[in-house]
């Protein structure tokens, strides 16, 4: 079985991004510039977030955060994104989610232009990628397309069978394998028979937030597993696989954490580096 080593994999799109910005410096006289917004002291929010700040600057993007405390009313983020949306030096612009009861999710979300949204949110990058056209890409979803095309680089009339449909991560996850000619089937709580669905399977996405759900006799040997759970459990972080016994069956399989994780921070800063070339032209 093969072991998914996504640390490494994201090291190794780091180390290329890095270089990606060291001509597009060359090029343009200046590199892509990510700022975060971060609301709140949520703990696991301010570790997402200064991880995103370690990486950026690793590959030599510029990148800032701007921290409002619980209580900031939605007008002030609002006219920040705003100011953001016009700043010629900020190429991404992301909020870190989830955000409190009292900020409108959606509203935020829209307000970020199109063309700097990093996190592929907005409905006219979600209705773009649905499209084939050219679009911001979510990134944990993207970061789950790099691991498998790195295993399986034809994925021509593979059985892809995703466990869960959130926009966040099933429905682009959807999208990017259709692209890449996968028979896919989105499956969910309502679902009949998971485990004959997960059986029928070549890959399998599992994002549904349920520990350790896909059971080793749910997959067929040579099934590439991918594992975008991360679960807090009395046994520690656990994903949506049941690690030990899929290991048996799987060809390959993400560990967790250490699978898809890392890669969802690099793959942020390639959507960053990505707007900025974008708007270059
Ligand atoms: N919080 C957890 N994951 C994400 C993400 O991918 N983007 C944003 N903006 N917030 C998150």
């Amino acid at each position: 079985m093969i072991l998914i080593d996504g640390k490494k994999a994201a090291a190794e799109l780091r180390q290329e991004l890095k270089h990606e910005v060291i001509s597009l410096k060359a090029k343009y006289n200046k590199v892509p510039g990510l700022t975060v917004i971060l609301i709140g002291d949520l703990t696991p929010s301010q570790i997402y977030v200064r991880n995103k700040e370690k990486s950026a600057n690793e590959v030599g993007l510029k990148s800032e955060v701007i921290k409002y405390p619980d209580s900031v009313n939605e007008k002030t983020v609002l006219e920040k994104i705003e100011e953001l949306n016009k700043d010629k030096s900020v190429s991404g612009i992301l909020v870190q989610l989830p955000l409190p009861k009292h900020i409108d999710k959606q509203k935020v979300i829209e307000t970020i232009l199109p063309s700097k949204d990093v996190d592929g949110f907005h409905p006219m990058n979600v209705g773009n990628l649905s499209l084939g056209y050219e679009s911001s890409v979510p990134c944990t979803p993207l970061g789950c397309y790099l691991l498998i095309k790195k295993i399986e680089p034809n994925l021509n009339g593979k059985k892809a069978v995703i466990v869960g449909r959130s926009n966040l991560n099933g429905k682009p996850m959807m999208q990017l394998l259709l692209k890449e000619n996968c028979t896919v089937t989105i499956t969910h709580s309502k679902t009949k028979d998971l485990k004959a669905e997960c059986l029928e399977a070549d890959i399998i996405v599992a994002a549904v937030g349920i520990p350790e759900l896909v059971k080793g006799d749910w997959v067929k040997k040579g099934t590439i597993v991918i594992d975008v759970g991360i679960n807090k459990t009395d046994k520690g972080i656990v994903g949506d696989v049941d690690f030990d016994e899929v290991s048996k069956n799987a060809k390959a399989l993400t560990p967790v954490p250490g699978g898809v994780g890392p890669m969802t921070i690099a793959c942020l800063l390639k959507n960053t580096i990505e707007c900025f070339k974008r708007t270059q032209i």
